[in-house]
């Protein structure tokens, strides 16, 4: 039981965080339309109608390395270079001045080995390569270049080319998700216009750098980022950094950076706002206190640092009085919330995240301005926080998963009407659901699986309806859903498994057209599967097993056309197998074991190609196997999936197991027993 939680949290954090990321992507496809080059081309007349010849045919040889998977470079054609997508010019010179060719799609760049595209709408991730680029030598001939952006691209592990540093005016370069690989030139060191230099790489450390003295040849660097940059071998990082006061912006991340023994120089960024030093286990208490200094800082980034104490932490913080956003998650930090936070200045932090600590007690009602509370993963925290949230009512964002809190939720709950995320997920709540829980017309997301949460499921959560993913599985609910539940039509994932729900599925459930993900399971419900439930076009996964659910499966859920999981098993379903889910080609488990079906497979069933696995044990399905395996032996070999289980046991089956069987190149698991079937399966059927 504790594994099987673990993994359905761990389910729901992926799944959360992809739908957080499809919010940010809905804004972000919306803005690609405006390539950089559309508003910054202005045409003067005699000049820059067209491009300068040489130029235009340099930016077609760099085109003809670049990979291009769609319409990436539709609108490069004809002689004006400068009204192409990605390409500027300058307005009085005609030169070619900006070359944005940033990867236009956009792909998951937190998950491991390789980006995930997103098909939006049907939440699918497929796993998509990106092809081969490679940086044609003709981008030395744009001499002029003051903006170069080629990141998200696969550079596919070349080396970084020291070409680039000939462009001595560029103002902006980014490199970053590249995949380069090797050493940075330290020519780079020549760009000495550089205000932003972006050179993040992926999880590991495909870039290095032998040392970093080049970067002090650039003073006017106001935004560096390193992430993922080895700087190991960077024994004078700090002194470096030190040396330019220009910086806005410094991040370096998982940069493997190597320790600086005391004592440190004075304090030269006066004009930092943003600091990341994540994933460096070497940041030391002198540090912190150094960075005392730094009175401009917005955004510190302290997350999986290792060695930070509270104690060292506290002097910083009470210095920093123009901070907006903290994160020091992942930390293993000890002791008090109030101990830690004590000194920070009571205005302006919005954005605090104290995830997978150990920290307890509560947070400072002074902190009004909080709009972002991650306190995650923290055991000891109680559900005092909740009344000692009580002031904190810009709050949008709260999660509390993963600690001890084991009461009520107070009523108080409903004053939180910014919120748009909220998270008590694996803790011991106990008692209802407040009613006023429907005042948070705001909630996007909704997370209270794994508690002791008893009662009905209220009404008022028909009010929520922004509501995109609702999660109440692991409780011990008990009543009817709610048919208010329909009136949350952007609903796309929806768990109540695992609780003493009963009654029936309201039919109004039909009105979700947007779910992708429905679970009832392991509950008490009973009465038909609505017909409307055929209308959820978007869905992939629908679990209703273990209930007690009667009735025929209605002919509408062959209309499920993007469904991928289906488990019925364990209900009271009678009647036939619909011929209509022989249309639901994605389908990869079909499961209706242990219920009163009867009549035929249908002949459709042999058309599923996708399927894994095929359960229809422990019913009195009747007929013999001749269609199903022969439809099923036509699936072209090497189709996406290679193994198939097939489950048939304890049916009325009968005729002799048909020798095609052997065609099944995917079989993977074959059970037909308690059946009436003849004949042996022997090698033959196999070879
Ligand atoms: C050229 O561009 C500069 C800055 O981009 C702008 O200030 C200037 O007005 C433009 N000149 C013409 C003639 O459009
Ligand atoms: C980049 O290209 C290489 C070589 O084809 C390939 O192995 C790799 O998977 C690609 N990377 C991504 C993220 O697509
Ligand atoms: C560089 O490109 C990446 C990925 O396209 C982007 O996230 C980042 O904000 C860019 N950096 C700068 C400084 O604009
Ligand atoms: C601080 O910045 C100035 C200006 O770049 C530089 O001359 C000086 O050496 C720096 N001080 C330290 C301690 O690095
Ligand atoms: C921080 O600033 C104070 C006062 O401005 C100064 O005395 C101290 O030396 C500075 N510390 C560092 C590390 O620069
Ligand atoms: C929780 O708090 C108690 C006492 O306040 C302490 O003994 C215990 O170590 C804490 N547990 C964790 C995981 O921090
Ligand atoms: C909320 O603010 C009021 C007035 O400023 C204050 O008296 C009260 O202690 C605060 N509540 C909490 C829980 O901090
Ligand atoms: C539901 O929302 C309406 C306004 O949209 C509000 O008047 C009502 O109080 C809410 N109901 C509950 C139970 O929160
Ligand atoms: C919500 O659902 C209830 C019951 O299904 C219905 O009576 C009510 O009109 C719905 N409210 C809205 C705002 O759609
Ligand atoms: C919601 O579903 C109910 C029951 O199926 C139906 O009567 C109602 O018209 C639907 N409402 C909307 C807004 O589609
Ligand atoms: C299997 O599923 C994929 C999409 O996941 C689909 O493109 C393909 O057509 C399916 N195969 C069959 C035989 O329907
Ligand atoms: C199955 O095998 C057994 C023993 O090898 C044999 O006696 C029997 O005739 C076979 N049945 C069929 C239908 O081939």
């Amino acid at each position: 039981m504790a594994a099987a939680g673990s993994g359905s949290f761990r389910n729901g954090r992926i799944a959360s965080k992809h739908l957080r990321m499809l919010v940010a992507l809905l804004v972000v496809s919306c803005c690609l339309g405006h390539g950089f080059g559309d508003e910054d081309h202005v045409e003067v007349e005699g000049i820059s109608s067209s491009c300068m010849e040489s130029e235009r045919r340099a930016l077609l040889a760099i085109k003809s390395d670049m990979y291009d998977p769609g319409d990436r470079f539709s609108s490069w054609t004809g002689k004006d270079c400068c009204g192409w997508r990605g390409v500027a010019c300058d307005n009085t010179t005609g030169h070619v001045t900006k070359l944005d060719l940033r990867y236009p799609y956009t792909y998951d760049i937190w998950d491991g080995n390789y980006p995930y595209i997103y098909d939006l709408w049907d939440l699918i991730y497929n796993e998509e390569r990106i092809g081969v680029s490679k940086v044609n030598p003709s981008l030395q001939e744009l001499k002029h270049l003051k903006y170069l952006d080629l990141s998200m691209n696969n550079f596919s592990h070349a080396p970084l080319p020291k070409m680039i540093a000939s462009l001595v005016h560029l103002e902006y370069l980014n490199l970053s998700y590249a995949m380069f690989h090797g050493p940075i030139p330290p020519q780079l060191g020549n760009l000495s216009n550089l205000h932003y230099l972006d050179l993040q790489g992926w999880y590991d450390y495909h870039l290095h750098v032998v040392d970093l003295d080049w970067l002090s040849r650039i003073p006017s660097l106001k935004y560096l980022d390193m992430s993922e940059v080895n700087l190991s071998k960077a024994i004078n990082w700090f002194y470096v950094i030190n040396s330019i006061p220009a910086l806005e912006v410094l991040r370096l991340s998982d940069a493997n950076l190597p320790y600086v023994p005391s004592p440190l120089p004075p304090f030269n960024l006066t004009a930092i706002s943003t600091l990341d030093l994540s994933g460096n286990s070497d940041i030391t208490s002198a540090m912190l206190r150094w960075l005392s200094n730094a009175t401009s800082l917005e955004y510190l980034l302290l997350s999986g640092c290792g060695s930070l104490t509270i104690q060292s932490l506290q002097v910083a913080l009470g210095a920093l009085s123009n901070l907006k956003g903290l994160d020091l998650s992942g930390n293993s930090l000890k002791g008090e919330i109030f101990e830690l936070l004590n000194n920070v200045s009571s205005r302006g932090l919005k954005h605090l995240d104290l995830s997978v600590n150990q920290l307890s007690g509560d947070i400072p009602g002074s902190l009004r301005d909080l709009e972002y509370l991650d306190l995650s993963w923290n055991f000891n925290v109680t559900l005092h926080i909740l009344v000692s949230l009580g002031n904190l009512t810009n709050l949008r964002h709260l999660d509390l998963g993963d600690n001890s809190i084991s009461r009520e939720i107070p009523p108080t709950i409903g004053n939180f009407v910014r919120l748009e995320y909220l998270d008590l997920s694996f803790n011991g709540i106990i008692g209802k659901i407040p009613q006023s829980i429907g005042n948070l017309s705001n909630l996007v997301e909704l997370h209270l699986s794994v508690n002791n949460i008893v009662g009905w499921i209220p009404p008022s959560i028909g009010n929520l309806t922004n509501l995109v993913y609702l999660d109440l599985s692991w409780n011990n609910i008990v009543g009817w859903i709610p048919s208010s539940m329909g009136n949350l039509t952007n609903l796309v994932c929806l768990d109540l498994s695992w609780n003493n729900i009963v009654g029936w599925i309201p039919s109004s459930m039909g009105n979700l057209t947007n779910l992708v993900y429905l679970d009832l399971s392991r509950n008490n419900i009973v009465g038909c599967i609505p017909n409307t439930l055929g209308t959820l076009i978007h869905m992939e996964q629908l679990y209703l097993f273990n209930n007690r659910i009667s009735g025929q499966i209605p002919e509408t859920i062959g209309g499920l056309l993007n469904l991928q999981m289906l488990s019925l098993s364990n209900n009271l379903i009678s009647g036939q197998v619909p011929n209509t889910i022989g249309r639901i080609h994605r389908l990869q488990l079909l499961d209706m074991s242990y219920n009163n079906l009867s009549g035929q497979i249908p002949t459709t069933l042999g058309d599923l190609c996708n399927l894994t696995r095929l359960d229809l044990s422990c019913n009195n399905i009747g007929g013999d196997l001749t269609n199903l395996f022969y439809g099923l032996s036509t699936c072209s070999q090497g189709a996406s999936i290679s193994s198939l289980d097939l489950v048939l046991k304890g049916n009325n089956l009968s005729g002799i197991i048909p020798s095609i069987m052997g065609q099944l190149s995917q079989l993977y698991e074959i059970d037909l027993s308690s059946n009436s079937l003849a004949g042996n399966i022997t090698e033959a059927h196999f070879f």
